[in-house]
């Protein structure tokens, strides 16, 4: 199949990194004289003044009255699952960073992984109901490449929480 192919031109592709997922990131000029003003300041943690300010205006933007910035992914799911009180069984995809598995375990929560939807490479919505059960609290999707995972649909088998 690659006899077609020029040997530099397979050297080049067998070579050449190609990632799942980059980040558009802005010049790195543009943050400079924010940097100088932190630096300048030297504070680096503790809801500095720049913590403060992103805070406010992601409310603003959102449109709620609470917002808590963390330092990484990881640390806001672990959170919100405590925030939330969940307990028991959670239904999750198996396709997704290793966080969404670990902050269940993390909480002393059972994943309980659906398998996923073969085009949308997001959790199968038409498995979910089969996998609940009464330990179910929550359905923890993931949204991913950019292609929401569209639960709309109420689950007739998930137990009512009551708290
Ligand atoms: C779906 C998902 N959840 C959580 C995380 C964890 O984010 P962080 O690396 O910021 O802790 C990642 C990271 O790739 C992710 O892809």
């Amino acid at each position: 199949m690659n006899a077609s192919l020029p040997a530099e031109a397979i050297a080049a592709l067998t070579q050449e990194t190609i990632y799942i997922t980059q980040p558009h990131l802005s010049p790195l000029e543009d943050f400079i004289p924010y940097l100088r003003e932190i630096w300048d300041s030297k504070v680096l943690t503790n809801g500095g003044p720049f913590h403060q300010h992103l805070e406010k205006a992601l409310e603003e933007y959102l449109g709620v009255d609470h917002l808590a910035l963390f330092s990484n992914g990881t640390l806001a799911l672990v959170t919100a699952l405590q925030a939330l009180r969940i307990t028991g069984e959670v239904i999750t995809t198996p396709y997704s960073f290793v966080t969404t598995a670990h902050s269940l375990l993390w909480n002393g929560i059972k994943p309980v992984f659906v398998d996923v939807d073969p085009h949308t490479l997001n959790m199968d919505l038409a498995k979910i109901e089969a996998a609940i059960t009464p330990q179910t609290t929550a359905i923890l999707p993931v949204h991913y490449y950019g292609y929401p995972c569209a639960i709309q649909q109420p689950f007739s088998a998930l137990p009512t929480t009551t708290t």
